[in-house]
């Protein structure tokens, strides 16, 4: 497994002020912007002009996990948005090697998400093109969710396939990511850890990236 990275999401903060939201978390690997279209989810946040104002604001790389249709069109944008990392969903993406190739082109991190009961096995053949993997441990569209523990066997596949191709592709999840399942997790082979409502909805939301960290590396 690589190194433990936290990942908190701004979905559950306050979208007025996601500058000073974001300067709460400053012991965080990457802030995680979750980007829907209405589409592909039930619900719609914002797009790459907002993304490229945030990314200016902070020091912290951006994570953008795009919830959208038609990701081989709009992905580019946030890499242009200033994203070093870009998460499509294979369920709305039409060819995504070229779309991971044309990401890491453009010189950001690839990343390629799963629904919760999109299969693994047959994007085997995919990892290598792969800079990170999404795991969704919810349905994506809301934070707040509660943890699906029917996704850990998936991340334990996940991990076999990553040593089995000898590739350094992360293992992110995402959705009802909290002290108390991230363990689960970590366990199972996952190494890169999003966190929305744990994180933002602590008293100290740094203090809560320290302690999701620490009980990740347990
Ligand atoms: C859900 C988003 C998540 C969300 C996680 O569709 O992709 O990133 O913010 O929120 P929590 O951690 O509250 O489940
Ligand atoms: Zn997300």
């Amino acid at each position: 497994m690589g190194h433990v990275q936290i990942t908190p999401s701004i979905l559950n903060a306050d979208f007025a002020a996601l500058g000073a939201e974001v300067a709460r978390i400053g012991s965080a690997d990457w802030v995680h912007v979750d980007v829907m279209d209405n589409h592909f989810v039930p619900n719609l946040t914002f797009g790459p002009t907002m993304v490229e104002a945030l990314a200016r604001s902070t020091d912290i790389p951006l994570d953008a996990h795009l919830m959208i249709a038609d990701a081989d069109r709009h992905a580019p944008a946030y890499v242009e948005a200033g994203c070093a990392s870009v998460t499509f969903h294979v369920e709305a993406t039409a060819a995504p090697v070229r779309l991971a190739r044309e990401i890491r082109a453009a010189g950001a991190r690839a990343s390629m998400a799963l629904r919760p009961a999109t299969p693994i096995d047959p994007y085997e053949a995919l990892l290598p093109e792969l800079d990170m993997l999404l795991l969704m441990t919810v349905e994506p569209g809301f934070g707040g969710q509660r943890f699906l523990d029917l996704v850990l066997p998936k991340i334990r596949r996940a991990r076999e396939l990553v040593a089995k191709h000898g590739v350094e592709t992360w293992i992110q999840v995402d959705g009802g990511v909290s002290l108390e399942t991230i363990g689960r997790c970590a366990e199972a082979g996952a190494d890169v850890f999003v966190a929305g409502s744990a994180v933002y909805s602590a008293d100290d939301p740094d203090r809560m990236v320290a302690e999701l960290r620490a009980a990740a590396e347990a």
